[in-house]
């Protein structure tokens, strides 16, 4: 017979959102036991911010995030806000610093976000099992876990397992298989801030310019966003890419119908303007001279390669300067989960409280985190959410 134990609040999955979750609920006195499958808790942490993880964004606001219900988030993170994640940061005489965009990253390696997190965890008394194989989750009068050596006995259950991006490091559906059992509504998971992938004629004429960034804006679906640009063997990546992949990534408005991605190769600049000055020959090599100015030259010379007139008439260069301020590219798929940063969709906003993370209908159950249907851009925002919502439940709990 397995040995049963009882706590206030049980919380499953050791990361960013469970980890803040239990600490909350411990400092108001609750009895946590945090249960992980890994060997050990953070392990996304670790990884993140290329390994110095991004921890928040100065300038969060509801309008970085994507969700079905754009309010849903607001509650939480007023209530949590980067300041608040900055002083416990500041508290554990972690150093830090802005790289750009309001995005705090350590100056030295993201264990000491984890360490932080343990360190507080600990001092509020939070019981952290790891390697905790969770086999069942029942709910009667209260919840009980199953784990492959130990039951588990709590009256409110924390799920804080994450999306599907990474399984490598041992992303999970779990927290979908628990929303599905207690009939809580999802929204389609989808890999988002992930590399696009380019096919056909696209991939042909870019392929070798693998390595190659320069600073673009990007729309799709109406979103724009100012960043660097990667291209890659496979296709397009870069900040500004993953960026718009979560928009891109959208149910397009017709079946199969891919909506294009567009590029503005130099944003308020008027790149052929030197071939109209009387004296400058107009030929493809002054518009890639011209075009050398804003960008790489392999890259501008590519661009002019494949998009050159066959004629430098007036017509023609303003036809051309169009087209480079509005680059159309139809990307064909995403690198998928492998190299997803995160999972859009997830649990439904519908069934939860904005307040406290709980179900409508199942009291007792919270879900928090990447599993919940509140996708952040890149750039800290996703930790900030992961924060804000573990500490929306933990201290509901
Ligand atoms: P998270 O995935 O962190 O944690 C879930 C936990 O649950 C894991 O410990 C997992 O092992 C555990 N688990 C899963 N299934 C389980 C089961 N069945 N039983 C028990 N435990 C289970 N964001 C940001 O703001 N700034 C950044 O710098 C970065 N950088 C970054 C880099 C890379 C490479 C990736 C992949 C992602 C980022 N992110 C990021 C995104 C960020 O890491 C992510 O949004 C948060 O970690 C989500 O936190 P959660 O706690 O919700 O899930």
């Amino acid at each position: 017979m397995n040995p049963t134990h009882t706590f206030d609040v049980l919380v499953i999955g050791a990361g960013a959102a469970g980890l803040m979750a239990a600490i909350e609920a411990g400092r108001r006195g609750r009895r946590v036991a945090l249960l992980e499958r890994a060997d050990r808790p953070g392990k996304k942490i670790l990884i993140s911010g290329g390994g110095r993880c991004n921890f928040t964004n100065l300038h969060c606001r509801p309008e970085n995030f994507l969700s079905a219900n754009p309010h849903f988030a607001k509650s939480a993170l007023a209530r949590y806000t980067p300041a608040d994640f900055i002083a416990l940061v500041e508290r554990h005489g972690i150093c830090y610093h802005e790289k750009t965009l309001g995005q705090l990253f350590c100056d030295g390696p993201a264990d000491q976000i984890v360490n932080l997190l343990l360190t507080e965890c600990a001092a509020a008394n939070v019981r952290i099992v790891l390697g905790a194989d969770i086999r069942a989750v029942r709910r009667d009068d209260t919840f009980e876990v199953t784990t492959q050596n130990s039951i588990y006995r709590a009256p409110a259950v924390i799920i804080a397992t994450g999306g599907l991006s990474i399984p490598k490091i041992g992303a999970t559906g779990f927290g979908y298989d628990i929303a599905r059992q207690f009939n809580i509504p999802i929204r389609e998971p989808r890999p988002a801030l992930v590399p696009l992938i380019l096919t056909g004629a696209e991939h042909a004429n870019f392929a070798d310019l693998t390595g190659i960034s320069a600073p673009v804006t990007v729309t799709c679906l109406k979103r724009t966003f100012r960043e660097k640009m990667l291209f890659t063997h496979r296709g397009l990546s870069g900040p500004a890419i993953l960026q718009i992949s979560s928009y891109w990534n959208a149910p397009p408005p017709a079946p199969n119908i891919s909506d294009p991605i567009i590029i503005d190769w130099a944003p308020n600049q008027n790149i052929l303007a030197p071939l109209l000055q009387s004296a400058a020959g107009r030929n493809g090599n002054t518009a890639k001279v011209a075009l050398r100015a804003h960008l790489p030259a392999r890259l501008a010379d590519r661009l002019v390669d494949v998009a050159a007139p066959t004629s430098f008439t007036n017509h023609a260069l303003a036809d051309l300067e169009r087209r480079l301020h509005a680059w159309p590219f139809a990307p064909t798929g995403t690198e998928g989960y492998e190299k997803a940063e995160v999972t859009a969709g997830g649990v439904s906003t519908d069934a939860l409280s904005a307040q406290t993370m709980e179900c409508r209908n199942v009291p007792g159950l919270y879900f928090i985190g990447e599993v919940v249907d509140v996708t952040g851009h890149l750039g800290g925002f996703n930790f900030q959410w992961a924060w804000a919502s573990g500490a929306a439940a933990g201290r509901a709990v």
